[in-house]
């Protein structure tokens, strides 16, 4: 019989999570039936949004997480042993699945062979982010200023705007981090929210403007950045990561700048585009090989680690991806 870790909603979060808000557990797995297969982790992610999403989640419930996983058994021709499959399992180190959707969360699906340069953990990250950048459509010699900037999309999404011809302002929460995208990663500039004085540092950095924002923290970094946004400027809301440790989630935002600029701002959920998650595994992975994409995990050894791995991600300790090592 198949021993399962499992991660329980235990409490919901006040804050930042804390040891007992979820508890580890094993469960027995039955027997896979006919359409089921067993799946165990490899590499599973920690990511903001099961933070943002925690407060309309079940307790006594396995908590929510993509994953990469091996199949080890199957009663489902479409999920052959041996493959691995990238699934929304939960906190689970073995999972018996039909494949199904879960949530917001499309089905599970095959990890194309794309050969031993491409590491499985790339996987549950990276492919849609090239997709995510089509929001603001940044052109050849504009100004494009991404915040949350080190972190999983916002190191892509820099990246891919510096190929696309455009000068870069990364905001992130740390001197390292800084360092690591104007030195490795040829970001233009880089603004430390933690220490500078926003406002101030962006006319000195992008004194003609700024014509894109992809915002990855929301709160009163958005705001300050509408202030410096030129006329008919894009801002993509992907995230509002400074928010979701909050009670009140609400902040006031300066809207009569969209009015006077004529800006257009747009959210969005990855799920929109998964019908080009190949094209974007592709594009990245040709990127990479040519050297102008470059990817960085942050690795947690050890399912156990789960927890720890996701609240460090909350305080900003990742370099890029966040992921477990089962
Ligand atoms: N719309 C979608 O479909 C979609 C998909 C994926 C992710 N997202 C969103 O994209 C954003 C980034 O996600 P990710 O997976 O790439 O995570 P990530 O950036 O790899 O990790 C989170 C980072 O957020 C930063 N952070 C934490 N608290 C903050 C605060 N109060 N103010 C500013 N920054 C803070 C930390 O970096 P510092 O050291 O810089 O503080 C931390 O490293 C999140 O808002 C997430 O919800 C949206």
């Amino acid at each position: 019989m198949v021993k399962a870790k499992v991660f329980i909603f235990q409490k919901q979060f006040n804050g930042l999570p804390k040891e007992g808000d979820l508890r580890l557990v094993e469960e027995n797995l039955p027997a896979i039936k006919d359409g089921e297969f067993l799946a165990e982790a490899v590499y599973l992610s920690v990511d903001p949004y099961m933070r943002a999403y925690a407060p309309g989640l079940p307790l006594g419930k396995p908590f929510l997480g993509s994953q990469v996983a091996r199949i080890v058994e199957s009663k489902n021709p479409k999920y052959p042993v041996g493959r691995h499959v990238v699934g929304q399992f939960g906190w689970r180190s073995h999972t018996i699945s039909k494949g199904e959707p879960f949530h917001i969360f499309p089905a599970a699906f095959l990890v194309p062979e794309l050969g031993p340069d491409v590491p499985l953990s790339y996987f549950i990250g990276t492919a849609l982010i090239l997709v995510f950048l089509e929001i603001c459509n940044p052109k050849k010699g504009e100004t494009v200023v991404v915040s949350g900037a080190a972190g999983a999309v916002g190191s892509l999404v820099g990246q891919i705007a510096k190929i696309k011809g455009c000068t870069v302002i990364g905001i992130a929460g740390s001197e390292e981090k800084g360092k690591w995208l104007v030195d490795e990663l040829g970001f233009d500039h880089f603004i430390n929210y933690k220490t500078a004085d926003l406002d101030k540092a962006l006319s000195e950095v992008a004194p003609n403007g700024i014509d894109c924002y992809f915002d990855n923290v929301g709160g009163d970094t958005t705001n300050i950045i509408l202030r410096h946004m030129n006329d008919f400027g894009r801002i993509s809301l992907c995230g509002s990561i400074s928010m979701y440790n909050k009670e009140d989630r609400k902040v006031p935002l300066e809207l009569f700048n969209l009015v006077t600029k004529q800006l257009r701002m747009e959210g969005f959920v990855f799920n929109r585009w998964l019908d080009r998650w190949l094209e974007g595994v592709q594009q990245n992975h040709q990127w990479i090989q040519e050297g102008k994409l470059r990817i960085r995990e942050t690795v947690t050894e050890g399912f156990e680690n789960m927890f720890k791995a996701f609240v460090e991600m909350l305080q900003g300790k990742n370099f890029g991806k966040a992921v477990v090592k089962a």
